[in-house]
């Protein structure tokens, strides 16, 4: 299976790294292949244009973004899943990941979506997860019953991801058992065709 790994959080400081390498050590070790879509990198704008706009515009202004954007477009329509690796910001969703997603629709759907979320407090992000199943299932890629919350990420995971705990080294298995078998239903699915 493909998946994107979404990671929305873009300060200079940020954890969200080590969960990024960690969600994508622990799929590729189920023998996916992962992708790292990393709002840092892609520096977005406040969305003004969503990329269907985006993809028909000529005009120089949008010229950059839609060279930022025509990779992500097609990676999303190969992927079988998301994996959302998001913090918690004032309880809520980091606003970068919000508008990262809101770039793409279309190319979400039918899709599975899993969400790995982490904080500094030993909450672990569940209550941005929380509103992100709602985001996400208006987007069109529903989030798998299961969370993979990971509380104290910063001493949860080193920086280059590795799990220091027991927790995070030895029972995570239901989580990615159930998004590969998700993304394994609706692939198959997708394959036989979509509703629109
Ligand atoms: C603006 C802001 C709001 C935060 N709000 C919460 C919060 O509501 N709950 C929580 O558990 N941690 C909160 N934190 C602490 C984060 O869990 C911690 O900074 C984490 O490392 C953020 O992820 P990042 O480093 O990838 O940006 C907040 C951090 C920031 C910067």
């Amino acid at each position: 299976m493909v998946v994107a790994v979404l990671l929305g959080s873009v300060r200079s400081d940020r954890m969200g790294g080590r969960a990024a390498k960690w969600a994508i050590a622990q799929l590729e070790r189920r023998g996916h292949e992962a992708v790292l879509v990393d709002a840092a990198e892609l520096k977005l704008p406040m969305l003004d244009k969503m990329w269907k706009e985006l993809k028909k515009d000529t005009s120089d202004e949008y010229k950059d973004l839609r060279v930022k954007l025509a990779p992500l477009a097609e990676l999303y329509e190969r992927v079988d899943g998301f994996c959302i690796v998001s913090a918690e910001y004032n309880h809520s969703i980091p606003p970068a990941m919000t508008n990262l997603i809101d770039y793409f629709l279309e190319e979400y759907f039918f899709r599975p979506s899993a969400i790995i979320c982490y904080s500094t407090t030993p909450f672990g992000g569940v209550r941005a997860a929380m509103q992100l199943r709602a985001l996400l299932a208006e987007a069109g890629m529903p989030s798998i019953p299961s969370l993979q919350p990971i509380p104290a990420v910063d001493k949860s995971l080193s920086h280059d991801g590795k799990a220091l705990t027991q927790e995070l080294a030895e029972n995570t298995g239901k989580f990615f058992d159930e998004f590969d078998w998700y993304m394994r239903a609706m692939k198959a699915e997708r394959q036989k065709g979509v509703p629109y």
